[in-house]
């Protein structure tokens, strides 16, 4: 039986989950140690995330999965919007269980994700 080697294509797709899954644990340890009182500790793995993040965005660009720069903004503008909305519902999820905390993160995600679309509008009335 011959061993089936992965093609680039393969390669980079699980270079780019892996450091996205990385970029969002390093950042969860971090809060982690910051509600621990580990401040430098927290610093140390928030850069280490920063690392992740652009070695993740670089093997995204050199994939060729960026496109048309006013049209990726609209996409990403879409998905803030459904993402503020899909929170919102989470909310009401998470109120339903019991989970606070979950309902409390999700209603400030919510409003980040607000402000989010609301910058990239202004992206494209400024820019495009
Ligand atoms: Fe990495
Ligand atoms: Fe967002």
């Amino acid at each position: 039986m011959t061993e089936q080697t992965a093609t680039l294509e393969e390669c980079v797709n699980t270079e780019i989950k892996g450091e996205t899954w990385e970029v969002v644990h390093y950042l969860a340890m971090a809060l982690k140690a910051d509600n621990e009182g580990m401040t430098e500790v927290a610093q140390t793995l928030r850069n280490i995330a920063m690392d992740e993040a652009a070695h993740g965005s670089r093997f995204k660009y050199l994939a060729g999965n960026i496109g048309d720069l006013k049209e990726e903004i609209e996409k990403m503008l879409s998905g803030e919007e459904q993402a503020y909305e899909g929170k919102h519902e989470g909310v009401k999820t998470a109120e339903a269980a019991g989970q606070k905390q979950v309902a409390s993160t999700l209603h400030t995600a919510a409003h980040d994700e607000a402000r989010h679309a609301s910058m990239l509008r202004n992206l494209l009335k400024r820019y495009f």
